[in-house]
């Protein structure tokens, strides 16, 4: 496995490589959900590049960038076992040598949802993810379920700008107890660890009860029987047309629905979502 920390050694290499290469972007502190993406990804490619890079820009909270979990050695270890090729671990410095001052028309999609709670988080994801493209400049890129706005926003993006590159998304990865994997997950208190995985029972009873209940009745059904947990607190939770993330308000509106929800269990926000 070759690791760099730069981009032009990064690109030298690359450069040498006439063959498929496939991209999964991460910011480390690497699980299960990850490495699905990864699998998928060497499945179907030559070459697989994964990036390791806390993006600062996509932190609309100080704090939560401080705290952003960071295992980077853990990380090589794991990717190393899975036979990644190449890693991008690049710094601060490397990604941003001057700020980087792109503000990005997403089509009114960074304004729903997470948008509204994390303002400008959307754009620096695409600041990133556009500069890692002209970068490692895959044929295909792989992105997991769990960031459902994240992935609309891309694809939105990689249209708009006519990036080279195809999206691919993989299922979420859960926990046992169905818990939706995530590098915050480590972050959690015992006690709220212990109630978060009523999200996705909540969620998946509510697929089931869908044909009881108008649209709205449903929503408030999910956020009462969620925000019953002492530890748990919901933020949004909307059903939405899958490509534009408009909420739907009728069960018969023929557009692919996505229940997406976001909880805070103490001071770390979960996100969460379902099909409808
Ligand atoms: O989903 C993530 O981990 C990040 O938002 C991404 C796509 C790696 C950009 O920093």
């Amino acid at each position: 496995m070759e690791v760099f920390y730069t981009i032009n050694s990064l690109r030298y290499y690359l450069d040498q490589v006439d063959k498929k290469v496939g991209f999964v972007p991460t910011m480390g502190a690497l699980h299960e959900g990850h490495l699905s993406l990864v699998r998928y990804c060497k499945a179907n490619n030559d070459v697989t590049v994964v990036s390791i890079f806390v993006n600062p820009t996509q932190f609309n909270d100080k704090e939560d960038l401080a705290n952003y979990p960071r295992t980077l050695e853990k990380d090589l270890q794991m990717l190393q076992k899975e036979g990644v090729d190449v890693v991008f671990c690049p710094s601060v410095d490397e990604m941003y040598p001057e700020p980087d001052t792109r503000t990005f028309d997403l089509g009114g999609l960074d304004k729903m949802m997470e948008g509204a709670f994390r303002p400008g988080h959307f754009n620096g994801v695409v600041q990133i993810v556009t500069k890692l493209f002209e970068v490692v400049r895959p044929q295909t890129a792989y992105f997991g379920e769990k960031d459902f706005q994240q992935l609309t926003i891309i694809r939105y993006v990689v249209n708009q700008l006519q990036i080279p590159v195809q999206i691919v998304s993989c299922p979420i990865v859960r926990e046992p107890d169905g818990l939706a994997m995530s590098s915050r997950n480590l972050l959690l208190g015992e006690n709220e660890r212990k109630a978060a995985p009523l999200i996705s029972q909540v969620l998946f009873k509510a697929k089931n009860l869908k044909g009881n209940y108008s649209v709205e009745e449903l929503k408030n059904w999910v956020i009462n029987q969620i925000n019953s947990n002492p530890y748990l607190k919901v933020e949004y939770f909307e059903i939405v047309d899958d490509v534009s993330l408009r909420p739907v308000s009728r069960w018969d509106e023929p557009v692919a629905k996505v229940g997406c929800i976001a909880v805070r269990a103490g001071k770390i926000r979960l996100i969460d979502n379902v099909r409808f």
